[in-house]
């Protein structure tokens, strides 16, 4: 049996590991040990357990108030030991928390190879995302197995001279997790509750570079908007982050137009987001679900490491600009042809068999001790 260990931390790792989880508990010769940082206490817990899935090892190092320096020294110290008694073959991380890079750094000091799923995303600047852009960086340089949902994030890797053989295009594993929660029978009291002639804006934003004044301006800019249009409701399952929630209830605690609530679980999020009428949004994995779900996404951002979206024409950076927002809202509201513009058939991060691949392409490097060709990509 060769090892394979998956380490994670935070939701939308999770999210997007937990088809890697139930495709490598099929594959013969492959043992899944399951790491989590604890860097999303919570969030994860309520993930997994809703998948039936539980941790082999958890390191635990959330902490209130967090800082990137708690997160990547304490992932470090903490999983040396680990990465030490277990000797797994191969780690894997994905994306670029700060839990992905603090991982593959610790992998790397122990001569362990690394997998990087959801390699290969840029955007160029080092601080938008912030620390995101250089997390991912950084685990790309030390990965020894990219997998890179689509082209052109294939291209951003080979600009940086990293293997060619080495890296696979596979589509990303956000698409094949709505195989498991999109349902027609879905119910939720808080989607129950709103009128059905509303309009539902699902909100969400969390991001470092906005919080403060940034982040203040586009609540303001909400508020004033809902205010003025009737016609439209929002839903906003805010981040546990206490700084984002202490910003959230001030602005929108007087307004019941804008509703509050905690974090929703995948299933709820997905189906949610796919009956609402517009996502607004400044997370990474909203902005590759809502193309398979057809909606448009007003991206809260200055930038994106996913422009395929915006290429396809169901994007649209706004940043956090309130006019901008405003008027683009208003657009989608009173003009159908724009509203219609967004709505594409095309979804350009994957075809839902992402997991599959990245196993397939895991097993024969493992088990047949080497390289393969790149004859897996799609
Ligand atoms: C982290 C990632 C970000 C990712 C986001 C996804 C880093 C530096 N940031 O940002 O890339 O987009 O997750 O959501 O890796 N908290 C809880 N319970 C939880 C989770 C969080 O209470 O289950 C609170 C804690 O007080 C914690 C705070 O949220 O200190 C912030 O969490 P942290 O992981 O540091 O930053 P995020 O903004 O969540
Ligand atoms: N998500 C969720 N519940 C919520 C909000 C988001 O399950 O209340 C999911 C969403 O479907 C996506 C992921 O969380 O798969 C995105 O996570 P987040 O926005 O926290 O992080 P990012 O993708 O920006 O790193």
């Amino acid at each position: 049996m060769r090892k394979v260990m998956i380490i994670f931390g935070t939701r939308p790792e999770a999210i997007k590991m937990i088809p890697i989880i139930k495709e490598l508990n099929q594959q013969a010769g492959l043992q899944s040990i399951i790491v989590t940082t604890g860097q999303h206490r919570e969030l994860v817990k309520q993930m997994l357990a809703k998948f039936s899935i539980e941790s082999d090892i958890d390191l635990d190092i959330m902490a209130p108030q967090q800082t990137l320096t708690d997160i990547t020294t304490r992932t470090l110290q903490r999983l040396e030991p680990v990465i030490k008694e277990i000797h797994p073959d191969i780690v894997l991380v994905h994306g670029d928390t700060t839990t992905t890079m603090a991982a593959s750094l610790a992998a790397y000091y122990q001569q362990i190879p690394v997998g990087h799923v959801e390699a290969g995303l840029r955007t160029g600047d080092k601080y938008s995302p912030y620390p995101e852009e250089l997390n991912r960086v950084i685990a790309d340089a030390i990965s020894d197995l990219y997998f890179a949902p689509t082209e052109l994030s294939q291209q951003n890797l080979l600009r940086e001279h990293h293997q060619e053989n080495h890296i696979y295009v596979t589509g990303n594993t956000a698409i094949d997790m709505m195989k498991y929660t999109l349902t027609k029978n879905w119910s939720h009291e808080v989607f129950n509750q709103l009128p059905a002639d509303k309009k539902l804006i699902l909100l969400t934003m969390h991001r470092r570079e906005n919080w403060g004044s940034k982040m203040a301006k586009v609540f303001a800019a909400m508020n004033q908007f809902v205010n003025e249009h009737e016609e439209v409701a929002v839903v906003f399952p805010v981040h546990p982050n206490p700084i984002v929630q202490k910003l959230a209830h001030q602005y929108f605690d007087d307004n019941d137009r804008v509703q509050l609530i905690k974090p929703l679980d995948v299933i709820d999020f997905h189906n949610l987001a796919a009956r609402s009428w517009v996502v607004l949004t400044d997370s990474g994995g909203i902005q590759e679900e809502a193309p398979a779900l057809k909606k448009p996404v007003l991206v809260l951002r200055e930038s994106t490491e996913r422009p395929e979206g915006v290429t396809a024409g169901v994007l649209r950076l706004v940043g956090t600009n309130p006019d901008v927002i405003k008027t683009m809202l208003n657009h989608l509201l009173h003009d159908e042809v724009t509203y219609q513009s967004f709505l594409t058939n095309q979804n350009p991060y994957g075809d839902g068999q992402a997991a599959q691949r990245i196993v397939k392409i895991i097993a024969q490097w493992l088990l047949k001790e080497g390289d393969t060709d790149c004859a897996s990509n799609y």
